[in-house]
């Protein structure tokens, strides 16, 4: 891991020499830090910040404006990953013209250095045009959350040859339109192989197997921070909620019970100063 700031050519580069990529959620300045800290390769401000951070049941309420306040905040805290920020519903499906100054808000207000958008491998015409302006696209198939309501539910895609072969065909429509790296979610695992083995350009899996290019984690789910849902894929390399829950719990009690603060968190004034201090205040 070096100190240089990760670029889109070090992603594909990753992919030709075989090296696996890195990628966590991150959604304001002190994620972005731990997360850039750690030597993760790209951080993505998802619009799963709908569920984790703002309380929504799924990411469709999402706007343009919680993207660019939260990416603002992790583009401050990240110095080294490549940072990449998730397109909402609706901000890029109705109109090309507003999808790409959508895009180019995310760029240069939240000052990413790629757009994510789910699906769109039907129509590429967007993307093209994205890619033409400058703007580096991540795509995203499989399960595509914002479509939540069309789909049914959270569940696995392309489990019959003909959505696996539809799903395949969307990834490559995606390459052929410039995506520099295709994030696979929620896919049979020998789906995603096949699919990363056909593509030249990076799979991000989640969910979605051991066969793809790099992985992507949401950051409170594999951190223990998040108890509303718990898919199946993900792996909790940390169980800081108790922790947190723990510590507040600690402070509450030593609040209550005068053991915090100490003089040790406490700030003196010279001595003739109080004295001063308190004669001016007597009657
Ligand atoms: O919004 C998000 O966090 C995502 C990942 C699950 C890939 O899109």
């Amino acid at each position: 891991m070096g100190k240089k700031k990760v670029s889109v050519l070090d992603i594909q580069k990753r992919k030709d020499q075989g090296k696996r990529l890195t990628m966590v959620t991150a959604y304001d300045l002190s994620s972005a830090r731990l997360v850039d800290g750690a030597g993760i390769d790209m951080i993505l401000v998802g619009d799963s910040l709908g569920m984790v951070m703002l309380g929504y049941r799924t990411t469709v309420p999402v706007t343009m404006d919680d993207m660019v306040h939260h990416a603002k905040a992790v583009a401050r805290g990240a110095k080294r990953s490549f940072l990449v920020g998730d397109l909402p519903f609706m901000a890029y499906q109705a109109d090309r013209a507003e999808a790409l100054r959508n895009a180019g808000r995310l760029m240069k207000e939240g000052r990413m250095d790629a757009v994510k958008l789910e699906g769109g491998g039907q129509d590429t015409t967007t993307i093209r045009a994205m890619v033409a302006a400058g703007i580096p696209v991540m795509g995203h198939v499989g399960l595509t959350p914002q479509s939540i309501s069309q789909l049914g539910g959270y569940r696995i895609q392309g489990r019959t040859s003909e959505s696996a072969r539809r799903l395949l065909d969307d990834a490559l429509a995606l390459e052929a339109a410039g995506c520099f790296a295709i994030v696979l979610e929620l896919v049979p695992a020998p789906v995603a192989q096949i699919v990363s083995e056909r593509l030249e350009v990076p799979t991000i899996g989640i969910g979605a197997g051991t066969g793809c290019d790099g992985q992507v984690l949401v950051y409170h789910d594999m951190l223990g921070l998040f108890e509303d849902f718990q898919p199946r894929f993900v792996k909790r390399f940390a169980e800081l909620g108790p922790v947190i829950t723990e510590a507040l719990s600690t402070y509450r009690q030593e609040v209550e019970t005068g053991q915090f603060p100490t003089a040790e968190h406490s700030f003196e004034m010279p001595e003739e100063e109080l004295a001063a201090f308190r004669e001016s205040i007597e009657d």
